[in-house]
Formats: C-alpha cells, structure tokens, sequence
C-alpha cells in the first residue's frame, strides 16, 4: 500500500465513511495467488456469501402430487439469493443425492453471453434481457459461481456453458473459484450452420462449454457417453485382423499396458462395438436447434436436449440432484426428469417459468420430445424474493412469522423487553414480527408505533427493527427525533418485493 493510499483510508475511517470494496481488498487481501483476474467492484468470496440474502421459498403450486416427500423445485426468482437459500437447505441436510452425499451432483448453467440484446419468445413475448457488459457481467457470474460452489456435492460438477465473448474471462474466473487443478475440459460444441462471407473474420460456429470438478472425487461415467459405433464401419475397421472363435463370434488381438510391458488379450468384436469410442471435447454431432424442431418451445437460446442428455449422463447418477440456475426453457429440467434424476430449475423470467410448466406438463419418455407421453414426478412452483402477499398473510402465524424473518436475514430469538414480545435479533438489535392478524390488518399505525417506544423505548440501544407489510403514514420528522425508531429501521416487505 502507497502512503497516499494509507492516507486515504484513514481520511474514509476518520470521517465515518465507508470504506469501497477496491480499499477493501486492499486492506484485507484474499489469499495471495500467484495470478488472478482484478476489475472494478471485485468483491470477496467470503462478502458474496455472507452478504447474500436468503429469500424464503413461498410454495405457489404443485404438479402431478403424489404423495412422495421429494418434490423437483421450479423456482422463480433471482438465482443468487435462491441459491442462498438452497445453501442453507444443504447445511440443514435437506438436499442429498441418491447415494446420501448432501449438496447438488450436478450443475449446468447457460447464462447470458453478454450479448447486448433483448430477447422475446416466438410470439414476440419478453423473455430476458442480456445488457450486463464489461466487468459488471463477470462479478455477475462470479457471485453465482462462489453459491455453485457451496452448494455442489465434493464430488460434483459443473458446466458453464459461453461462447467467445466472455469464455477467456469466465476460465480465469473459473479457475480462481474452483482452483486451476480442478479444470476437466473446456468442450467445444461445434455446430454446422449457414456460413456467411465476413470480411474481417472467420464465421463463429462453437460455444464453450467450461467442465469443472469440485475436487479429486469427481468422476465422469465415460461408459454412459460413449459414442455408439456403427457396427458395420467397425468391422470395416477391424477386418483385417479379425477371428473367428469355434462358437462362431468374432474377436480381435488388442493390447494394453505401456510399452515396455504390453501385454496381448482376446477381445469380442461385440463388445467393442457396444462399448463405443470414447468422446473427446469437441462435440460436433449436435445439432443447434432450427425452425420448426419438435422440441422447439417457442423459447429464445434454447439448447438441445441431447446436449443435456450428455452431460447428465457423464456426470450424474439417477436420483442425483441436477441444478440449472438459469433455467429458460427448461431444457435441463425435461432432460433430467426423463432420465430419472431429481431438478432444481431456477430462472427470474415469466415467460421462462411459464414455458418450464408447460414443457414438464407435456414430456414425452425419449430425449428431445420423442415417444410416449410421460406423466412427471411432482414438482412445486415456487416464489423466492418475489411475494403474493395477498397468500402470504394467509399463511399459519408461525409459517409467516418464520418467512418474514428468513426474509430479512433475522435471527430466530424470542425475547421479551419491557413487556413487549419480540421474535428476533438483528445485527444485536430487537426484532418484532409485526401481527397483521389481531393487531387491526396489515398496516402498521401510528399508534402501534408509539405504544411500542413508550414500552421499550428506555430500554433498547439505538434501533429495533418492526417487520410489517405496509405502514400506514408518513414518518414525522419530529416523531422520530429522539427515539430509537427511524424509518429506515423500518423493514417492509414492500422492499423485498421491488422487481430484480
Ligand atoms: C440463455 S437463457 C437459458 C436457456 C436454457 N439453457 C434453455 O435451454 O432454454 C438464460 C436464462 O437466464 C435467465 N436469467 C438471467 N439472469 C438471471 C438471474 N439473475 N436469476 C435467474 N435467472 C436469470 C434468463 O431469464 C434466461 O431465461
């Protein structure tokens, strides 16, 4: 540090200010690395996730119920606190994999490339905008790649799926969040398409998908992505050497071991040809999804399921978790629920979540909308950080009062002072779920108010926070000079209700 800067900061502290997240890195670096990616308003890990707020999960309504207790999760919502609040999930052991390991299995994610574009649904519908450029777009990523992190199982895996505006940025970020070492592949999908005559530069026809593994453990089920052999191009290949055993089956010599030491074995020709050839990272046998595909939803970047299907397959276990952040339209939902895994899809857009009921509420059996009808397991829609009041002051007291102080990151800490009942703590101060149901609807008065102080008012520090619905005046300046109440220590879920 310069002595200016040291100068600087101490004018910031002395004069009560905050000090800026660039001066906070400064003052307590993250741990040293040999090189890392730096911009403007580059936050700490450990600030991303104490700082994000948990919103609660407000149930809206089930499909296909059935009595099972693991219902797959459509979450609407803004991916960062709902991933929050999927972290805490975790903690509390409520999300585990088929085999018992807590966390999710499985993330793909497919979020905006940073396009500058508006993109609407086929019918001209608003779907989402990409307009976060620049620096802004990879802290945007990196504070959802600190939660994916968190939340993946220490066996799991993750795919990012970009194409070459912002890879080279998001590899480097990658590697700072997840450790360079735990770098799989970076898998080109290549997709045939029209070629255009550009003059300045050649046409661009891959996205980069980024592999990543939470650690050593994580393994890929190569045998389920194997590419199947046509049997008839593999004999083709193997004629030369092939035999016939007394039973008629055909085999060849193969050989394994380095070569210093290679040993001779018997191989069937069958077994050869089921077991496949081994995928590589560039996959160009995908198609991009054109005009009027059956699978098409109407939904704009849509990706195909086989795409899906492949990484599913490769890194997941039936009844595994599978989490897609940035859902659309639920390509990664469909795909694990027709191959038997357990989703979480979240996404913030109406249209997306409207075209991900739909899509679950017609699924056929076969990847890519193929083959019989198949009915899925139960899935409940839910809102997080975007509330219908009007169900939620419905709710049990105990159900609302819970909610509210998930909402604002309470404590959960009944305590009574001066008489007065409060629910929780907040940043060491009292906390009162305000009670819409006996205490005249959902609007705080005035008078409410002023009883309040007049029972604690002596009794607490500088403030107490009321978690109400609403409040039904204005704040007097003159009411609020000399008590400890003052109108930003007033919560409102008005606030938690403003559109991200
Ligand atoms: C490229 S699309 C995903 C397409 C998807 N892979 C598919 O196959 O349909 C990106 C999605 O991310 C959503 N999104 C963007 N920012 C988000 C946020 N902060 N929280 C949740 N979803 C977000 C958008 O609404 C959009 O649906």
């Amino acid at each position: 540090m310069t002595p200016e800067q040291r100068q600087r900061i101490i004018e910031i502290l002395l004069s009560g200010g905050e000090v800026a997240p660039e001066w906070s890195r400064i003052l307590f670096p993250p741990e040293k690395r040999e090189y890392e990616l730096v911009y403007h308003g580059k936050e700490r890990e450990e600030d991303i996730i104490a700082n994000t707020l948990a919103v609660p999960l407000q149930p809206v309504r089930t499909f296909n119920k059935n009595g099972v207790e693991w219902h797959n999760k459509l979450i609407f919502g803004d991916n960062l606190q709902a991933m929050k609040t999927l972290l805490e999930m975790k903690r509390r052991g409520e999300l585990c994999n088929a085999d018992g390991t807590p966390g999710v299995r499985l993330v793909y994610i497919d979020p905006p490339f940073a396009t500058m574009q508006e993109f609407h649904g086929s019918e001209d519908q608003k779907a989402y905008q990409d307009k976060v450029v620049g620096s802004r777009f990879v802290e945007f990523l990196r504070k959802r790649l600190v939660l994916i992190r968190e939340l993946l199982s220490d066996d799991g895996a993750i795919y990012v799926h970009l194409d070459w505006k912002k890879v080279h940025y998001l590899k480097v970020i990658m590697d700072e969040v997840f450790g360079e070492n735990h770098f799989r592949n970076e898998i080109v999908w290549h997709y045939p398409g029209r070629e255009m005559h550009i003059s300045n530069k050649y046409n661009a026809k891959h996205d980069t998908l980024l592999f990543y593994a939470r650690s050593t453990a994580t393994r890929i089920r190569m045998d389920q992505v194997a590419i199947p052999y046509d049997r008839e191009e593999r004999l083709k290949s193997l004629r030369r050497k092939v035999h016939v055993d007394e039973s008629g089956s055909e085999w060849v010599w193969e050989t394994r071991g380095q070569a210093a030491g290679q040993e001779a074995y018997k191989r069937y020709v069958d077994e050869i040809v089921e077991q496949g050839r081994a995928l590589n990272d560039v996959w160009s046998d995908l198609q991009f999804l054109r005009g009027n595909h059956p699978e098409r939803t109407g939904y704009p970047t849509q990706k195909p399921s086989e795409l899906l299907e492949r990484i599913i397959k490769g890194s997941s276990s039936e009844g595994d978790i599978v989490l897609d952040a940035f859902a659309g339209s639920g390509t990664t939902c469909a795909a694990a629920e027709t191959l038997g895994r357990r989703w979480i899809g979240i996404d913030c857009g109406k249209l997306a979540i409207y075209t991900i009921q739909k899509r679950l509420l017609n699924l056929k059996a076969g990847i890519g909308n193929k083959g019989a009808p198949l009915k899925a397991k139960p899935f409940t829609l839910y809102n997080a950080g975007l509330y219908d009041f009007a169900r939620l002051k419905d709710l049990p007291w105990n159900d609302w009062r819970r909610f509210a102080l998930t909402l604002f990151g309470c404590q959960d800490e009944p305590q009574r002072i001066g008489g007065i009942q409060f629910d929780g703590t907040l940043k060491a101060c009292p906390v009162q779920v305000f009670d819409h149901r006996c205490q005249g609807g959902a609007t705080i008065s005035e008078d409410t108010l002023r009883s309040v102080h007049e029972a604690v008012g002596s009794k607490i520090g500088t403030r107490m926070f009321i978690i109400a619905p609403s409040l039904a005046f204005d704040f007097q300046q003159d009411y609020i000079q000399g008590t400890s109440i003052n109108p930003q220590n007033m919560l409102c879920l008005q606030h938690a209700n403003q559109p991200i």
